[in-house]
């Protein structure tokens, strides 16, 4: 792994990840798509301990979204055991590491079992001042705007705030991400150029970064890869390239 090749200087503060192609990979090696979910489990452990020895502040993996309750009910079951054993097996680990676990999306409407072994996680880590790692479970950004627009409306009509008082960094607030700065990179697996409901207003001015690897193959060294590319990156934010260098 060549770690060096990593400015220091340049880390992404907040790297976002949609996970794809657990299934893709299992069917290329003959095997059931759990197989290709636990492998991707391995990739996701893998990528949040590099993020956080390079010193990512934040990782937002894409594990779970408000669609994938379509999916066939062993599947979306095994999902949701390795959930469980991903947050609770890793919990050592992620306090040596110093990292803080959160989960943003539809938490309250997710099995108890899930929210309990979820919650314990978040409170056993929850002093830990490194990486904050994100889990987006039950999540989808349709679902996260509408909520912060019925949210906004009832402040409204309260009379707790003004129209003029709505703006980008009010709406910001009333997301499920309110705490956490919008991400500089997205990472997306499996060759597919989409963005599959994710973070849609948070993601405006971040860097996209597609990799033709199924997610199981994307490993340690794959993110370090994805980081250095996004280090040749200019980021203008709407301004011209000659301002930015003044
Ligand atoms: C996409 O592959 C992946 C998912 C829907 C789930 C991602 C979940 C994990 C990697 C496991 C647990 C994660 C944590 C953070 C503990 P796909 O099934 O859509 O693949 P396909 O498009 O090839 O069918």
């Amino acid at each position: 792994m060549h770690i060096d090749i990593i400015d220091k200087t340049k880390i992404p503060q907040h790297v976002a990840v949609i996970m794809d192609g657990n299934g893709r990979w299992a069917k290329k090696h003959k095997q059931e798509r759990f197989f290709g979910h636990k492998k991707g489990a391995e990739s996701a452990k893998e990528v949040t301990e590099i993020a956080s020895e390079i010193g990512v502040k934040y990782l937002t993996l894409y594990a779970f979204s408000k669609e994938n309750w379509n999916r066939p009910e062993d599947e979306v079951h095994s999902l949701m055991g390795l959930l469980i054993q991903g947050v609770t097996e890793n919990l050592d680990q992620l306090n040596d590491l110093n990292i803080k676990l959160k989960i943003i999306g539809d938490f309250e409407n997710l099995p108890e079992n899930v929210k309990k072994s979820v919650d314990d996680s978040i409170i056993s880590t929850k002093d830990n001042t490194g990486m904050t790692l994100i889990i987006a479970l039950n999540y989808g950004s349709r679902w996260e705007m509408i909520e912060a627009v019925k949210s906004i409306a009832e402040s409204y009509k309260n009379n707790d705030i003004t129209l003029n008082d709505i703006d980008d960094k009010l709406f910001s607030q009333r997301l499920t991400t309110c705490e956490i700065p919008d991400p500089d990179l997205l990472i997306r697996t499996s060759g597919e150029f989409r963005i599959s409901n994710f973070l849609l207003w948070q993601i405006s001015y971040s860097e996209l970064f597609f990799s033709e690897l199924y997610w199981p193959d994307f490993r340690k060294q794959q993110f370090i890869d994805a980081i250095v590319d996004y280090q040749k990156r200019e980021r203008r934010f709407g301004k011209t390239s000659s301002q930015l260098k003044k």
